[in-house]
Order: structure tokens, then sequence, then C-alpha cells
């Protein structure tokens, strides 16, 4: 057993057991599982909680890109601005529409992509950005979307990873034209098994998404588009209502502990994760850099301490991407190499955080790498 584990998700929900139980029962005993009540008002409840018009539940995260490119009909021929240091499914979503992703570099600090790279990257056949709220911090909105609408381009938020995070005072998810997110277990908000949405104040591309969820249909077995099967199903859609409920105190836990790690870290030998002043990250990840990744990974293991790398390899150098492996982007190289994300939950206790952070510190960084 670790000491520290990197996200503990079975003592996170003993906390919210009697609500998920709850919900378990109403949807084993409504005999109703796919596209029904609880859908229904988990869609209105986080469409609120994200002040937006519309939320439409779908399959995954990766779905809710494919689809939101999808309804803006993006395919062969287009570009779609990415990070180049995102997770992958956000080029997956683009290389899954037949478009082609154009990848840019992120701020080597913020770890998001840098708004003033992002005009050199646009062409004639681009027709969508797509920022990554990554680890839970917004990324720079208001440039991208002003050069967004001098350019005619659609604007998607890949809100993933920042449920709750705010930038100069609005949530993530409500900041473009519109935006996917992921419930997949680790995220803030999490299902139990896995999950996505979309999120618009567009009435249109609500409806063509939703469409596109149910094999492309709005009225049973008439399909009037090419569609799929990626839904929301009931009993998720529950789980998530109850767990929606906590998101802010559970935000608020995590921001606690990333704040102690900012203090008790500060003259450590890494760098640790810059805010920028106008954003309320989420934590959905903490992530430190050091040029000594891999063996300060290793101590802390030896420690008890559990670490995770996101992400090791960029999307331009992974097999599925050939094309890609020519393109210089140091920055994404770079930040694959140095990136090291500490433990963080919600449950972690101060007595946790004190422990891994003296293991950080007591790292011998300068010692070893003069052999
Ligand atoms: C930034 C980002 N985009 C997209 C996804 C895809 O979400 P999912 O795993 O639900 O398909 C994830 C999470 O896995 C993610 O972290």
């Amino acid at each position: 057993m670790k000491k520290v584990p990197f996200l503990d998700l079975a003592r996170l929900h003993q906390s919210i057991r009697v609500p998920l139980d709850a919900a378990y029962r109403r949807v084993l005993d409504s005999g109703w599982f796919i596209m029904g009540p609880e859908l229904e008002a988990f869609e209105s409840e986080f469409a609120r909680y994200c002040d937006v018009k519309h939320c439409v539940g779908v399959g995954n995260g990766l779905e809710a890109l494919h689809l939101l490119l999808k309804a803006y009909k993006i395919g062969p021929g287009d570009e779609v601005i990415v990070p180049s240091n995102t997770f992958i499914a956000t080029w997956l979503a683009v290389t899954e529409c037949g478009a082609t992703p154009v990848p840019v570099e992120p701020n080597i600090d913020t770890h998001n992509i840098d708004p003033a790279l992002i005009s050199h990257a646009i062409t004639s056949r681009t027709r969508a950005i797509i920022p990554v709220h990554l680890y839970g911090q917004p990324a720079d909105m208001d440039p991208i979307s002003a050069l967004a609408a001098r350019h005619g381009l659609i604007v998607i938020e890949d809100a993933a990873q920042a449920q709750g995070a705010r930038y100069k005072g609005r949530r993530a998810g409500s900041l473009g034209h519109a935006a996917a997110t992921s419930f997949y277990p680790g995220k803030n908000l999490g299902a139990l098994g896995d999950g996505g949405a979309v999120l618009t104040n567009d009435d249109a591309i609500a409806g063509k998404v939703k469409q596109l969820r149910n094999y492309g249909s709005k009225i049973k077995y008439q399909h009037d588009l090419i569609g799929y099967n990626s839904r929301l199903d009931e009993m998720q859609a529950a789980f998530l209502r109850a767990k929606l409920v906590v998101l802010d105190e559970w935000n608020a836990c995590r921001r606690e502990v990333a704040t102690q790690y900012s203090k008790l870290l500060a003259s450590a030998d890494i760098n640790l994760p810059l805010v920028s002043e106008y954003v309320e990250p989420v934590w959905h990840l903490y992530v430190i850099r050091s040029k000594h990744r891999d063996r300060l990974k290793a101590h802390l293991e030896q420690q008890g301490v559990s670490t995770v790398i996101h992400y090791p390899v960029p999307p331009h150098r992974q097999g599925c991407y050939q094309e890609f492996k020519g393109h210089t982007l140091p920055i994404a190289v770079q930040l694959a190499e140095e990136v090291l994300s500490l433990p963080m939950s919600p449950t972690l206790n101060a007595e946790a955080v004190e422990l891994v952070t003296r293991t950080l510190v007591s790292f011998p960084a300068k010692t070893v790498s003069m052999h």
C-alpha cells in the first residue's frame, strides 16, 4: 500500500456513498437506462453550473470534441489549431473528422497554448481553434477569441480538465462558441465510468449534437444525418448529479492542496506551475517541472509517493501520427521530458502534502547530477 497514492477514488467516493447509492437505486427502480429524466436533469443542472444555455451529455470527452467538430461541418481539407502539448484526444477528434491538426506551442510556465503564436499558424484553411484548459487552468481566452473573430474561426474549448474553473470570473465551458468536457472517473467531475458533454449557447449546434449522438435522429427511426451512438446513460447522469453537488467543495480542497504545495515547495529546485492572475484554476493536476524528472520520480516512489507524467510523449511523436514526426515543437518535447504530476485529490490531507513536499525538498538533484 502506497503511503501517498496519486488519487484514491474509492476513498473519495466514501464521503458521498449515501447519495451515490440513492442515485443507483433511483435508476435501477425506474427501469429506464438511456435518454431519460436523469440525463435531462443533469444536463440542465450542469448547464446552469457552467453558465451556458445547453449541455448535451455524450459518451465521453473525445466524442464531445468529435461531435462538435462534425456539428460545425469541419472535415477533410480543413485545419484546426490545437496545442502541441495536450492529451492526444484533442488531436484525435480532429483527425477523426478527416481534418488536419495544426499544433501551436504553449507558454512553458502556464502549460497553456500561447495566444501570441496562434496567428502564425492561421491559413486560408483554418476553421477552428481548440484551446485546452490544461491541468485545470483556463487558457488565455480573450486574445484567442479576438483572433478567432478577426479570422472568422470557431473557438471550441477543451474543458475536460477544468470543471468549475474560471477565467476573468467566467466559467470554463462558457468562454468560446462551444466546449467539450469529459467525465472520465479521474476528472474533477468524474462519472463512475465513461461520460462527456458538449456545452454551448448556440441552439442550432446543441440540436445538431443531440441528433448526432443518437444515430443522426431527431424523431425515432427517422435519420436525417449519418450519426453515432454516443450518449451519457441514466446511471452515469444520476451519479454525476450527486457529484455535481460537491464539486465546488472538492475543488476548494484541491485549491488548498495546491496552495500548500506552492508554499512548501517555494525553495525547492524545481519549476512550479505559474497561475495567471486572471484565472481561478481547479487543479485537476498539480504539475511541476524538473531537469531530473525521472530520477525525481523514482526518489518519490521509493519514499511511497506516487506520481504520474502527463504526458510522456507529445502527440506529434506518437506512432499514429507519423506525418507529424518531422515537426519541430521544442516546448512540447521539453515538457514531456520534464513534467511530473504530484498526488492531487480532495482527500489529500496536510500530513500527506507535508510528506510529498519533504520528500521533494530532500531530493539530492545537484549532488547526483555531478556524476
Ligand atoms: C484535455 C483532454 N481532452 C479530452 C479528453 C478525452 O476525454 P475522454 O477520456 O472522456 O474521452 C481528456 C481526458 O481523458 C483530456 O484530458
